[in-house]
């Protein structure tokens, strides 16, 4: 039998690990500049957390979620999502008692059971934020710039900002009898989920696939239009503000979002030649959260962006120009290789990166390894050159050679920094 991967895993081979470092390193960039502190929560957790936090009526918890049972018969879910985790974390390590606002990011593997197609798998990445303690509609600006600034600054265009506002717990109570009123009379025409949804959480009926509900739902009354006084003047400081930096948006009435925790700011952001996977990232305001797992009542903001998605919209180059080695130590002889292990761990120490030969090839195919490599230089060791101390360095590309003192570290260093053997 041939071992595979599970299905909806991705192998990220070499080539394309330079694409994903590079992109951590830029997400890193922005995050430090906003002040933003690194978190790392553990992979699995007890299944309960996302049950409370993510919301038992989602299609994560109720679908989706990769649940095992340890040996001690408890049970763990591999997380779906980064926001319970972090709050968890938030709560048991009292991250806020130094500081009453809390701005945390992580980027993590997370793990959900869906059917797998472009832009969607089984275990994928996410980047996110999650700012916990302000109530101001100013942070939700904040947490949306660091989103977009991202996208910018990896030149990505064509982007698009969705925004809603689905209110607070009073305001969505009368909305969703409103809501419930409007579909009563309508439940036959809903599919299955839908009619489901009718009774437990009909707002997420807005994000129904199927034509029939889709034509239904495009009638439905929206959120925006109940919302009340204090959700509505956060919404609308939110939109001032993005305004105010320059951020383009659509308003959105529709946007619900699949998780149940959020409350007034909800936003996406959509990539352009994502087809049906086309949201980039999502988040919003989460005001009741930290006080559902257990906390004292803390309003919350963040959001979360796939990595898979992001790196399928950039066009990018496969190969990083530091991926090459600088040297390539050609060694002929068991003598030879010997003082090569030698020489590479010191120029290496000093900084280069080099490679040497392991399989006691010949010259001309250790040559052609430095070439695949794309090696800059070569450096040609035998027993002529155990003898004399002397050796030639190659510099790949133009062919000209130049004679060092093998033992002489600095020097080859200098020589393969300044890039010529003649300089
Ligand atoms: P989410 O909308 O479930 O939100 O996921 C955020 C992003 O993760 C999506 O927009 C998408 O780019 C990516 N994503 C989700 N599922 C998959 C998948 N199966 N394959 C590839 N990419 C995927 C959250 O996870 C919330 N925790 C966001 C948040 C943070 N809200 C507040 N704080």
């Amino acid at each position: 039998m041939k071992l595979k991967r599970v299905k909806g895993t991705k192998d990220i081979l070499p080539g394309e690990v330079e694409r994903w470092r590079r992109l951590e390193e830029k997400i890193r960039e922005v995050m430090a500049r906003y002040n933003y502190r690194e978190i790392r929560t553990p992979i699995f957790e007890f299944t309960e957390l996302f049950a409370k936090g993510t919301g038992q009526d989602t299609d994560i918890v109720t679908k989706e979620m990769y649940t095992f049972l340890d040996k001690g018969g408890r049970s763990l879910t591999l997380s779906p999502e980064g926001t319970p985790p972090v709050i968890r974390a938030y709560l048991e390590n009292n991250l806020g008692r130094r500081s009453p606002l809390k701005k945390l990011f992580y980027i993590a593997p997370m793990f959900r059971q869906e059917n797998p197609q472009a832009g969607r798998l089984r275990q994928f990445h996410q980047y996110g934020v999650e700012a916990i303690g302000s109530p101001q509609p100013q942070i939700d600006v904040e947490v949306i710039s660091l989103c977009v600034d991202i996208y910018q600054e990896l030149g990505l265009d064509g982007l698009e900002l969705k925004l809603n506002s689905i209110g607070c717990r009073d305001c969505r109570a009368s909305y969703r009898t409103k809501l419930r009123n409007y579909l009563a009379d309508k439940a036959d025409e809903l599919c299955a989920e839908c009619q489901r949804r009718l009774t437990r959480n009909p707002l997420r009926c807005f994000d129904c696939k199927k034509e029939g509900c889709k034509l239904i739902m495009k009638e439905a009354p929206v959120i925006l239009d109940d919302l009340c006084e204090r959700c509505r003047e956060h919404f609308q400081t939110v939109k001032e503000g993005l305004s105010d930096l320059g951020i383009s948006f659509k308003v959105d009435p529709t946007l619900v979002r699949g998780l149940d925790y959020y409350t007034r700011t909800v936003f996406e952001v959509l990539g352009p030649g994502l087809g049906a996977q086309d949201a980039l990232c999502g988040g919003g305001r989460y005001d009741d959260l930290v006080e559902e797992l257990g906390g004292v009542p803390t309003p919350a903001v963040g959001f979360a962006a796939g990595m898979e998605r992001l790196l399928l919209c950039l066009n990018e180059k496969e190969n990083s120009p530091n991926s090459r080695p600088d040297l390539f130590l050609i060694s002929l002889g068991l003598q030879a290789q010997r003082l090569c292990l030698r020489l590479i761990r010191k120029l290496r120490k000093a900084g280069l990166r080099c490679e040497m030969d392991f399989l006691g090839r010949s010259l001309k195919s250790q040559l052609r390894e430095a070439n695949r490599e794309r090696a800059s230089f070569a450096l040609v060791i035998g027993d002529r050159e155990l003898e004399t101390g002397e050796a030639n360095l190659k510099e790949m590309e133009s062919g000209q050679e130049l004679k060092v003192n093998w033992a002489d570290i600095e020097g080859i260093c200098s020589r393969i920094r300044g890039k010529d053997v003649n300089s």
